[in-house]
């Protein structure tokens, strides 16, 4: 590497004396035990996203250990380095609260240091996006690869997985069905291994869509996380890793329009998360390109579900896994794919899909012909109530509440929400529809996933399993039903939602896909002039709450700061 700009002549401490920098340095890395001929070779970050509260990301030292080997089979050093970890139930108030501060870490760790290239090791919901969009601002040759699903556990003799069935046990439990003794046995079941959550939520959407948006290598996105594979696969990216620093593959390279018009098609072909849509439109922010929610829509309207995963299916990730995993899903999504959008293994995407392994029988994943869902598995809805857009997971809900209309039962704040839920008195029927106001990204703040309100308990203990739930939150690509999200503009900056009262009319039409507020223009000016944003609450005025509060976008822009996304150049997904 004699490039003046590779290996430790990289990104050198500005003492103003560059061969000095590069002394000091060599100095203290050799207090490593690193002999010269060591440090002359690429040098290779591998990112460490374990945490002892992170049990996705448990097996992550195993994978680093299996990338640094395949790191040095190639010829390059490889040095890991710690980054910001997050798992979703540790992340107080709310992992998306943080998500952008672990993408700013990983972007400005990754351009500090001397790596020629970096192995970005994630797979919990958020780290995958936050490793994704500080590598795409950092421009430094990328590589991704994901921890992978975990195995389903067992609870007499019915399959269980983190976490469609930790949300369907404690709606039962609420609803009387089960007791505390068995709720207790479930818990201990429901994440039975190491790895992500293996249903088609947000880890494994994300997992999915980045290996099509060419990130990571071929068979990367399905593996278990306890497989062997998956420690060969870990070899084989520390392997790639070296050659991309040779090659100069950078990530402006491979995510192009195309490549994320590839990704966006794979999660309505998945059936994925919602959350994939929010962090696409940052990861895409990056590079300048803006996601257009009606272009996105039309997107969704010509690509049918084809994954028979939970929550929308019946099956988990190992099956996905021994399907052929992305490849199958690939292999029939063909005719609406870029199948020349370069990727990380310095070939197209088809070129890859050649060289895949070959389809087996199977019934995971389905055909265009015969597919779980049509069109449009996530619409996006506009009307007066949402002007810029809110989305539905129509795949995911009952097909009966897809057009209704309903009493409005409001909510201010997630903390009424949590008081009043379960209130005996609470004035609501199965025919209403929940409004949870204030848990979007500067309400709550973060875009928590409250966006699944719960059943009123006295509801719920008649037998109600669905209603029109409408929030400016997010919800666990693992949940299910009929449920609207990402109101936008939120009402915490004053958006409609802001303006809706217990007992208003509210339409859903998600045929139609619209959302409409039925009160009249007039009283709702009115409802404008009186409404007033809420008073900072404490520690609003200071440190990362402060920055957020002020800098965080709505939901169509992904939820990034302002400042970190440069202006939109383009919009996608174009037209098709
Ligand atoms: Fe980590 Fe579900 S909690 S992937």
């Amino acid at each position: 590497m004699a490039d003046v700009k590779s290996g430790m002549r990289r990104n050198l401490t500005a003492y103003g004396d560059e061969e000095f920098s590069l002394f000091l340095r060599r100095a203290f890395i050799k207090a490593m035990g690193y002999t010269d001929e060591a440090l002359d070779r690429p040098i290779i970050g591998i990112t460490n996203t374990y945490s002892g509260f992170n049990a996705c990301h448990r097996t992550v030292p195993e994978l680093i250990e299996a990338v640094k080997r395949g790191v040095m089979l190639a010829g390059g050093l490889p040095v890991e380095f710690p980054t910001i970890t997050l798992h979703e139930s540790f992340a107080f108030p709310t992992s998306m609260y943080l998500r952008n501060l672990m993408a700013v870490d990983a972007e400005e760790m990754i351009r500090a240091q001397p790596v020629d290239s970096v192995v970005l090791i994630g797979g919990c919901d958020k780290t995958v996006p936050a490793l994704l969009m500080g590598a795409a601002s950092a421009n430094v040759p990328a590589i991704l690869m994901v921890t992978g699903p975990m195995l389903t556990g067992n609870h007499k003799g019915e399959r269980l997985g983190a976490c469609t069935d930790c949300r369907r046990f404690w709606g039962r439990f609420r609803a009387g069905e089960i007791d505390a003794q068995e709720i207790n046995e479930v818990n201990s079941k429901l994440a039975p291994t190491a790895g992500t959550c293996m249903v088609m939520g947000t880890a494994s959407t994300m997992a999915l869509c980045s290996e099509a948006l060419g990130m990571m290598l071929p068979d990367g996105a399905a593996i278990p996380a306890v497989l062997a594979e998956r420690v060969r696969n870990a070899e084989a990216t520390g392997a790639r890793a070296v050659a991309i620093a040779k090659e100069r593959l950078t990530p402006d390279k491979i995510m192009t329009p195309d490549a994320f018009e590839n990704a966006l098609r794979v999660l309505f072909a998945v059936g994925g998360s919602t959350n994939a849509i929010v962090h696409f439109a940052a990861i895409a922010g990056r590079l300048g390109f803006g996601l257009d929610l009606d272009a996105f829509d039309r997107m969704g309207r010509e690509t049918p579900v084809l994954v028979d995963l939970k929550p929308t299916g019946q099956h988990y990730m190992e099956h996905l896994y021994e399907a052929g995993g992305l490849a199958t899903i690939l292999r029939e999504l063909k005719p609406l794919l870029h199948g020349g959008a370069l990727t990380v293994t310095g070939k197209t995407l088809f070129e890859n899909l050649d060289a895949a392994r070959p389809a087996e029988a199977q019934d995971v994943v389905k055909t265009i012909a015969d597919p779980i869902f049509g069109g449009g598995g996530i619409a996006v809805l506009r009307g007066n109530l949402a002007p810029d857009g809110a989305i539905i997971k129509q795949a995911a809900a009952t097909p009966g509440l897809m057009t209704h209309t309903g009493r409005a039962v409001v909510f201010e704040s997630l903390e009424d929400l949590a008081e009043r839920i379960d209130d005996p008195a609470l004035d609501v029927t199965a025919d209403d529809v929940i409004v949870l106001k204030n848990a979007g990204p500067k309400g709550a703040p973060g875009m928590p996933e409250a966006g699944y309100i719960p059943i009123p308990r006295k509801l719920a203990a008649k037998g109600v399993k669905d209603m029109v739930r409408i929030s400016d939150a997010r919800m666990s690509g693992t949940a299910f039903g009929s449920i609207v999200l990402h109101v936008a503009p939120e009402s915490a900056v004053g958006g409609p939602l802001a303006l809706v009262r217990n007992g208003d009319r509210i339409l859903l039409d998600v045929p139609g896909r619209r959302l409409e507020l039925l009160v009249d223009e007039t009283e709702l000016a009115s409802r404008r002039d009186a409404w007033r944003p809420r008073d900072a609450g404490p520690g609003d005025d200071r440190g990362y709450r402060k920055l957020f509060l002020e800098t965080v976008q709505q939901a169509d822009r992904g939820c990034d700061f302002e400042f970190l996304a440069p202006k939109v150049t383009m919009r996608i997904p174009r037209s098709s």
